[in-house]
């Protein structure tokens, strides 16, 4: 049998216009927003959604307005001929790959905010990254119109501040979060992994084992923030080329912070490995 034709769409009219037609058919629609440079992560997303709606629809588009001067906006890995095939393979219907101009033309002055939630962990460090995240996503929900938004976990703060957002402004779609995909040595997949050199590479795995480390106290029975988190500070700091930007425990659901671990307890991190910063996290059920 014959793998359905996947299609790439460049024009936001014309995918909504797809888009519309096939909801007035009663299909439902599920959507993977990505930037690209696919990976097993967002693979997970696709075949999530290919199994639970009638269409997949993914975006590919490097937002500008997520990456702050100082970013990695221009180098960000870019493989569209790649990503066109992994997507196919996944069973992805339709890609919408806009263009810069096509997702805010000239004169473009609106953007979505969400307030709080988006100041802390990652928000702390890249102040804007958000609103440019929930700017982006809101104008792709509006012109895909989807039943179903699939977001992975790594990006654990995103994926609150985007049901959020979705809460507060009565999106009509479901947003679904699912588990991180790893590396066989258990580094989170991420675009950026292609950054590291080989040693860097070994040094990354440093996050996984520090969240392992908070994983055994916790099951041991400690229950203090801080004293977990300063056991996976000195784990870290054994490796030279790590530079911690963060590691909290917070509500798994609003991101305030937890002193002792109860309930969803959510465990981030922020590590640079030389120049890349990576995140990780874990949720402990207490
Ligand atoms: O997680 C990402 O890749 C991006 O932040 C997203 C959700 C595609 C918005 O640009």
């Amino acid at each position: 049998m014959h793998a359905k034709k996947m299609r790439l769409i460049r024009s936001i009219k014309e995918i909504r216009k797809l888009t519309a037609t096939l909801k007035q058919r009663g299909k439902r629609i599920g959507f993977v927003p990505t930037m690209g440079y696919l990976h097993a992560g967002h693979l997970s997303l696709a075949r999530r959604s290919k199994q639970e709606c009638d269409v997949t629809v993914m975006s590919i588009f490097v937002n500008p307005l997520q990456f702050g001067p100082k970013e990695d906006f221009k180098k960000y890995p870019r493989d569209l001929k790649k990503d066109l095939k992994t997507a196919k393979e996944a069973g992805v219907d339709y890609i919408l790959f806009p263009t810069d101009k096509q997702m805010y033309p000239q004169g473009y002055l609106t953007e979505v905010c969400v307030d709080k939630i988006t100041k802390t962990l990652c928000g702390a460090a890249r102040p804007g990254h958000f609103k440019g995240v929930t700017t982006v996503v809101a104008k792709l929900f509006n012109i895909v119109g989807p039943d179903i938004g699939y977001f992975g976990q790594k990006d654990a703060q995103q994926a609150v501040v985007i049901k959020r957002m979705v809460r507060d402004l009565n999106m009509p779609l479901k947003i679904k979060v699912l588990p991180i995909v790893r590396e066989s040595g258990g580094l989170a997949m991420s675009s950026r992994n292609r950054y590291l050199e080989r040693q860097e590479r070994q040094d990354a795995l440093i996050l996984y084992r520090a969240l392992q480390k908070a994983r055994d106290m916790v099951k041991r029975g400690e229950r203090n923030s801080r004293r977990i988190i300063v056991e996976m500070r000195k784990l870290i700091k054994k490796v030279d080329s790590a530079k911690i930007d963060y590691i909290r425990i917070v509500d798994a659901k609003d991101l305030s912070e937890k002193k002792k671990i109860s309930g969803r307890a959510l465990i981030a991190l922020a590590v640079f490995i030389g120049k890349v910063r990576l995140i990780d996290n874990l949720i402990l059920k207490v």
